[in-house]
């Protein structure tokens, strides 16, 4: 997916015309369900994730990704609702008349932290100048514009999201919201997605086998070098030796984990040094910049690291 800085202009004002969106010349603004993949997303599926979560989303099992950071969990989710979207079409179009009905499927993304609670998914009352009025929160949107909605780090978010979100994930398929006296029927489109880090989580943070066991859950890990060059000199521009050397460094970083480190170099970063380098940064100063003190402060492991890259990078 080109980053939005690439975003042509006049595509921009097609967008605009067809979304009736709030915007001016250096942002755009739109509803968060009216958030659709319009363009397909550049992705390298790793095995057979992309036909599993077909047949989930058929099934309308909800999906459960786990793996370590930069490993693809975001890309895919936005793959696959840019496929479903354009695969069922007109008929699993959003039944809101708040969503333009063109058979794309929305993608409602909530970034979970720990102060985040039932309400801030759900909705609540606000206060302005002419009264109380209600205002559905990302989840309630996503209910009833029948799109993707994505729990990204759920098990940062505060226990009694988990209460809301079990009557969704099972036959029920409901939404209620308490302060309403509601229970809303999710449209038909609805899915829910979460995602977690399983290397940061402890025991207190741990998704409770109640909420796990209403998912089919998918693992990412990091890709081969074959597969990582191919997506670091897609994403970042980079050229086919440089993308090589790059995935290189990533593998054998991430054999320093049994060293003392945390969590291996991620794609994420090897693409930041070939963008890096696509500008002119010696590549070496980019992976140490990148790379290097991206993922450590520990100056021994940092100094493990610059040895490999000076190995790889002569
Ligand atoms: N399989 C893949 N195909 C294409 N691009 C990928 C793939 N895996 C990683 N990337 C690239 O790496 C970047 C990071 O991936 P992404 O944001 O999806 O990771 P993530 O698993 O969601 O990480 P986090 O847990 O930190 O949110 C993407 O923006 C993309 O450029
Ligand atoms: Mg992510």
């Amino acid at each position: 997916m080109k980053p939005a800085g690439n975003v042509s202009l006049s595509k921009l004002d097609r967008i605009r015309k067809h979304r009736n969106m709030t915007t001016n010349q250096d942002y755009r603004e739109i509803r968060v369900e009216e958030y659709v993949v319009e363009e397909e997303p550049f992705y390298v599926p790793s095995s057979d994730e992309i036909e599993v979560f077909e047949a989930a989303y058929r099934q309308r099992v909800p999906v459960l990704l786990k793996g370590p950071t930069g490993t693809g969990k975001t890309r895919f989710v936005e793959y696959m609702s840019w496929r479903i979207g354009k695969m069922v079409g007109a008929e699993s179009a959003p039944k809101s008349e708040n969503v333009p009905a063109n058979g794309h499927l929305p993608l409602v993304t909530v970034a979970c932290h720990e102060d985040l609670t039932a309400s801030d998914l759900v909705g609540r009352y606000l206060l302005d100048s002419t009264g109380t009025r209600w205002i559905d929160g990302p989840l309630t949107r996503a209910v009833k514009a029948g799109g993707i909605c994505y729990l990204d780090e759920v098990v940062e978010a505060r226990k009694d999201t988990t209460v809301i979100i079990h009557p969704l994930t099972d036959h029920r398929r409901t939404l209620t919201i308490d302060k309403l006296g509601d229970v809303i029927e999710a449209s038909d489109g609805f899915l829910l997605v979460v995602s977690y880090n399983p290397g940061y989580q402890n025991a207190m943070k741990d998704l409770k086998h109640s909420t796990r066991q209403r998912f089919v859950a998918l693992e990412f890990d990091f890709p081969d070098e074959e597969r990582e060059a191919q997506i670091i000199a897609h994403e970042s521009g980079v050229d086919e030796n440089n993308a090589e050397l790059l995935a290189r460094l990533g593998a054998k970083i991430r054999n320093l984990r049994e060293h003392g480190l945390e969590e291996g170099a991620s794609t994420r970063v090897l693409i930041y040094a070939g963008r890096l380098i696509k500008e002119g940064i010696s590549a070496r100063r980019a992976c140490q910049v990148g790379v290097t003190w991206g993922i450590t402060d520990d100056p021994q492991i940092q100094r493990s690291i610059d040895e490999v890259v000076s190995s790889i990078f002569p």
